[in-house]
């Protein structure tokens, strides 16, 4: 279906838009037989990404989300029904509610401190995101969390497997194989769960949705990013010291050590803390891309050089 400009069909307010997440719920409400409006919110309007979105019929709005710039916010979501946030909720979900929006779509995270019974308290990003969808929840606005797995693009990024001496790869991180990794397509699938928030009868107000393509033993990826390339990559398990030092020096300490915490919490229990995966994937309107469907899509070209 293309974009609608009818006053009936709901507005959309997308934050984060010209993004990896809300380029991905655009393409899947646009795939949707139901008609959308769009609004979507950048800092930069005549940026090219700004610009395709324009071209598409989407409406670009530039605002910059920041406390100070409260008054555009709330300009931003007026009119809106649905509005999805990928980040500073708490300005957002104020400014939704004043608006009235029949539903507030949060990506949200898991609060390791609490999950881990406080055992990791350094993951401030997982724990800032889930203080916002406690907010959230108790704003009375009608709120769904949709929590991103573990984009499967970071490991053609910050978590790309490195040139060895012997031209094999290797990707060293501090737990063993067998440890499961809610692995995700973001910008092909992402958007799938949010269309089912929306328009699924199963997942209203108030619910969680745990996004993945799939849940793989983290050994079982590069085995298939092998096979299917054709280049080695090798899994290590390292010490917490060896991941430590082996993170770029110019990385806060600080960071380094909410990057091992997040590890150590993912290994101990689990990245959605044990929470079963299956009922988020029960109606969605197509199956997201397995990891190997996401490697046979990806060009290695360049990653594994
Ligand atoms: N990597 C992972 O494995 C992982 C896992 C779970 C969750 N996450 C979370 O994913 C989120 C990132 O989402 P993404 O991948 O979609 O990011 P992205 O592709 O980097 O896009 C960021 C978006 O945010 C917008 N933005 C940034 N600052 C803004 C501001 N001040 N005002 C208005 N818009 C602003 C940008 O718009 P303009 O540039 O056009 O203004 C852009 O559209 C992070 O919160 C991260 O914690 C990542």
């Amino acid at each position: 279906m293309t974009i609608s400009h009818e006053p009936s069909a709901p507005l959309v307010v997308v934050v984060g838009a010209t993004g990896m997440q809300g380029g991905s719920v655009i393409n899947a409400l646009i795939e949707s037989d139901k008609a959308y409006r769009f609004r979507g919110l950048t800092r930069d309007t005549s940026k090219p990404a700004a610009r395709k979105l324009i071209d598409q019929g989407v409406e670009m709005v530039g605002v910059s989300i920041s406390a100070d710039n409260a008054e555009k916010v709330h300009q931003a979501f007026e009119g809106a029904s649905i509005a999805f946030e990928i980040d500073d909720g708490i300005l957002m979900i104020n400014a939704a509610k004043a608006a009235k929006v029949k539903l507030f779509i949060w990506s949200g995270l898991m609060s390791v401190t609490e999950a881990s019974g406080g055992k990791y308290t350094h993951v401030d990003h997982f724990d800032g995101k889930a203080a916002i969808t406690a907010y959230g929840r108790q704003s009375g606005i009608p709120f769904v969390d949709v929590q991103a797995g573990t984009y499967a693009s970071n490991f053609t990024s910050t978590l790309a497997p490195r040139k060895q001496a012997d031209g094999t790869y290797a990707i060293g991180l501090p737990f063993g194989p067998d440890t499961l990794i809610p692995i995700i397509d973001m910008a092909s699938d992402y958007g799938l769960f949010v269309r089912q928030a929306i328009e699924s009868t199963a997942f209203g107000a108030g619910s969680e949705i745990l996004t993945c393509g799939e849940l793989l033993p983290v050994g079982d990826m590069f085995k298939q990013l092998s096979e299917i390339t054709g280049k080695s990559v090798v899994f290590h398990q390292l010490s917490d010291k060896e991941y430590l030092a082996a993170m770029p020096e110019m990385i806060p300490d600080r960071i380094k050590v909410e990057f091992l915490d997040q590890m150590k919490y993912i290994d101990d229990f689990g990245y959605y803390n044990g929470k079963s995966v299956v009922p988020s994937q029960q109606q969605l309107a197509r199956k997201p891309r397995t990891w190997a469907e996401f490697v046979k899509a990806t060009d290695w070209s360049k990653v594994l050089a």
